[in-house]
C-alpha cells in the first residue's frame, strides 16, 4: 500500500493509503475531497486540477500539451499545476503531496 497526502486549501494536511496504479483524481474522491473530475479523466474539464508539491512535480512525467491546453483554462492555476485524472500512483510517487485549489472552474458548465 503506497500513501499520499492532500492539502486542504486552509492548510490541513490528510495522509491517506492508495493503490498503486489508482490515480490522484480517483483517491481523492475515494476519501471524499472536493475534487469534481467532471468529464470522468478525459481531459475536458480541468475540474481535477490539483497543485503538486515543488519537489513531487520534477517526478512526475511531462504532462501533454492536450493536458497543458486544459490547465490554462482552470481557476488559480501554478507553475506546478496537473491534472489529478492524469497522475498515476506508483511505487516512485510514494508519499506524494498534493495541493487542492480553492477554486473550480467547469469548463463543461457544469
Ligand atoms: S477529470 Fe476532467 S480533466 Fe481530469
Amino acid at each position: 500500500m503506497l500513501k499520499m497526502t492532500f492539502v486542504e486549501p486552509g492548510g490541513i494536511l490528510h495522509e491517506v493509503e492508495v493503490d498503486d496504479g489508482s490515480t490522484v483524481l480517483e483517491v481523492a474522491r475515494r476519501h471524499g475531497f472536493d475534487l469534481e473530475g467532471a468529464c470522468e479523466g478525459c481531459m475536458a474539464c480541468s475540474t481535477c486540477h490539483v497543485i503538486v508539491d515543488d519537489n513531487w512535480f520534477k517526478k512526475l512525467d511531462h504532462a501533454s500539451e492536450e493536458e497543458e491546453d486544459i490547465l490554462d483554462l482552470a481557476f488559480d492555476v501554478r507553475p506546478t499545476s496537473r491534472l489529478g485524472c492524469q497522475i498515476s500512483l506508483s511505487p516512485a510517487l510514494n508519499g506524494l503531496v498534493v495541493a487542492l485549489p480553492s477554486q473550480h472552474f467547469n469548463v463543461m458548465g457544469g
